[in-house]
């Protein structure tokens, strides 16, 4: 048996919807915790699966974990475990995040590889150069990627490309290694600002964050901390696009706007009405059947290839034709696939999608292939004439805490049924 989502499509989405933490900050901020020894509090947590996830991986490298609701707190030993086995790393493939960490706390350690993903091949190479930068052996052995110094020393780190990941493991070992390290070509994401900030609290010395350029001058030693987790912009989002495709009045909650400014920019050239009227939330009122418009993906501050399947969904209904261009993670691409059986009249070509918009998508049953595709597709599901089936849903409850339920409030008729696929 297995869970799928029972879209009726037609309703407009008016309301107010309230956005929490993100989930690509919260599973960093979880392992930064392993950098200080005592308890380290977060809250604004999102109730989503990959929370207690990564708690268990926490948990198998010695730290007490309580998962209370949206906060959770973690007690880390004198002397973490340095090793993160198959079993808890092949379940959540973030967890790979506790190797900076690791390195910087214990000087080693044996992280499995979580295998493929479903949006493409996600190589470690700028994560190792990087920790080789700062002395460090790193190497792939047995299906883990090991890594071991005798001592961490700062150094000069250019990254082919700016990856979240990569960053994010140069920056979480950087902070304890002797001596200055500038990493150049960072990602920018406000993501790793939040955990600049976490980082910061803790005692360590950063600066550059938000930038390209970020400086680390490394610490003995770091203290646990108490952190509010930023709001999740790519859900945010999720809703903007939802309120723009229903023809809706959605004000969401929660999220800084400014994390939204080329989506919300690109949401307003389809049509939209915007108001960014407070710090913390952004109103979207979409007046009329939306206009075509192009997006690409790129790093932040550019167009977030997790917001892909939004935008797709959005062009199959509106009116004109959209290329989209995806520049990060190759695999993407699938999801029009799925989009096909919905009615969506697209084709790709390698990097690229056309898709020329309908007035109107048909139910369908289709398949989730990874969190965002899934949401995607409950998107298009609500613009689609009939009852559309959303299946493999568990990658979607990984990402969005009380979809349906929010779905609900703000007027979508979904529910989640339990029943055997009908592939
Ligand atoms: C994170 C996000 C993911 C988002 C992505 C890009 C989390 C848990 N996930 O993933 O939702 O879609 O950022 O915004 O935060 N690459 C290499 N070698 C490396 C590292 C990356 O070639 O060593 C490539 C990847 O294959 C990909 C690109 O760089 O094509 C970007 O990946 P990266 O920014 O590292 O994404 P993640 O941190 O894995």
């Amino acid at each position: 048996m297995s869970e799928h989502f029972r879209i009726c499509g037609g309703a407009r989405l008016t309301g107010e919807v309230q956005v929490v933490g993100a989930k690509n900050s919260v599973l960093k901020l979880m392992a930064a915790a392993l950098l200080a020894e005592g308890t380290t509090t977060l809250t604004n947590c999102p109730e989503i699966l990959d929370v207690p996830l990564m708690a268990d991986v926490l948990r198998g490298l010695g730290c007490d974990v309580e998962v209370a609701g949206s906060k959770v707190s973690i007690v880390t030993p004198a002397e973490p475990k340095y090793e993160a086995d198959y079993g808890s790393v092949s379940k959540l493939r973030a967890s790979v995040c506790v190797l900076g960490p690791l390195l910087g706390r214990c000087r080693r350690a044996k992280v499995a590889l979580p295998g493929g993903d479903a949006i493409g091949s996600r190589p470690l190479d700028m994560h190792q150069n990087g920790l080789r930068k700062l002395g460090a052996r790193s190497e792939i052995e047995h299906g883990c990627v090991v890594a071991e110094a005798e001592g961490l020393h700062g150094a000069q780190i250019w990254l082919d490309f700016p990856s979240v990941g990569a960053t994010e493991n140069i920056l979480m070992a950087a902070v304890l290694a002797e001596g200055t390290t500038v990493i150049d070509n960072a990602a920018r994401e406000p993501e790793i600002v939040d955990l600049c900030v976490m980082l910061k609290q803790m005692g360590a010395r950063i600066s550059g964050e938000g930038t390209s350029t970020l400086t680390v001058d490394g610490v003995d030693a770091l203290s646990p901390t108490e952190h509010r987790v930023i709001g999740d912009r790519i859900v945010g989002a999720t809703w903007a696009f939802a309120a723009a495709m229903t023809r809706g009045d959605v004000t969401v909650r929660g999220v800084n706007p400014h994390h939204l400014d080329l989506v919300l920019e690109k949401l307003r050239l389809a049509g939209a009405q915007v108001d960014l009227s407070w710090p913390d939330a952004f109103r979207v009122v979409m007046p009329g059947r939306p206009t075509a418009v192009d997006f690409v993906t790129l790093p932040y501050p550019g167009f977030a290839t997790d917001l892909q399947p939004m935008a797709i969904a959005l062009s199959a209904i509106a009116e004109g034709t959209s290329m989209i261009t995806e520049n990060v993670f190759e695999a993407r691409f699938r999801f029009v696939e799925e989009m096909i059986r919905l009615g969506a009249d697209a084709r790709t070509d390698g990097h690229h999608a056309v898709i020329r918009g309908v007035e109107r998508l048909s139910s369908a049953p289709v398949w989730a292939s990874d969190i965002r595709a899934g949401a995607g597709l409950v998107l298009a599901g609500l613009c689609a004439e009939g009852a559309t089936d959303v299946w493999d849903v568990f990658h979607i409850d990984r990402g969005y805490p009380r979809f349906l339920e929010n779905l609900a409030a703000l007027g979508a008729d979904v529910r989640r049924v339990t029943a055997a696929p009908e592939r």
